[in-house]
């Protein structure tokens, strides 16, 4: 099972503010549920409380480091991260999302195989609470990139992961690198 991070940012890395994502881009929203429709996604307690119903057609993994007393319907939730990743590997899943927030995304980048990153231009500087985690450039490659109005979609693999590379899969026109 590959395990990829899903997420949005500014270039300066500004991915949320007040609980919420400080932009509304749909285009970056179809390629989010293009990609996790029909797969697990894995998400932190308070990404949680900002979108306040589980995903749909989706399976949703919450992690927090208490179990609610009620249960949200659609919902299955964690105190331990190797937890969920073993539910979703025993469920069959062959690509799990951890779609945010940086504290999560912090939590499960050392154990991801792939990112996906969309880098949003905004007109203006927006405000910002919650950023992406630092990562090692040297270890991971950009294996595809594609231009979109306001939104650049990259895609990162880790290098030296056993995955099946982009690049084996994708002429190179196609990953636009
Ligand atoms: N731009 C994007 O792509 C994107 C994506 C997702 C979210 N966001 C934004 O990010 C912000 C939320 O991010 P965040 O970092 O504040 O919160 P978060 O990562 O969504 O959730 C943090 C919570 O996860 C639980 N948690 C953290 N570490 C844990 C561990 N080791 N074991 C078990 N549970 C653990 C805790 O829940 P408890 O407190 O319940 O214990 C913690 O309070 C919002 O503004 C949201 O809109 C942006």
């Amino acid at each position: 099972m590959l395990i990829s991070l899903i997420a949005a940012m500014t270039p300066d890395h500004v991915m949320g503010f007040n609980g919420q994502l400080p932009w509304h881009v749909p285009e970056d929203l179809k390629h989010f549920k293009n990609l996790t429709t029909g797969h697990t996604v894995l998400m932190g307690r308070k990404t949680f409380d900002s979108i306040r119903k589980p995903l749909p057609n989706r399976t949703n993994l919450i992690l927090s480091r208490k179990m609610p007393a009620h249960i949200p319907p659609g919902t299955h939730w964690f105190t331990d991260l190797k937890e969920a990743i073993a539910m979703a590997e025993k469920s069959g899943e062959t690509e799990l999302f951890v779609v945010g927030g940086a504290e999560i995304y912090a939590l499960a980048m050392p154990l991801a195989d792939r990112m996906y990153v969309s880098i949003i231009k905004l007109d203006s500087p927006v405000m910002g609470d919650t950023w992406f985690p630092q990562w090692q450039p040297n270890q991971w490659r950009i294996v595809q990139r594609r231009e979109s109005g306001a939104v650049t979609f990259l895609t990162y693999d880790r290098l030296n992961s056993d995955i099946l590379p982009l690049h084996h899969i994708l002429p190179a026109h196609e990953r636009g690198v």
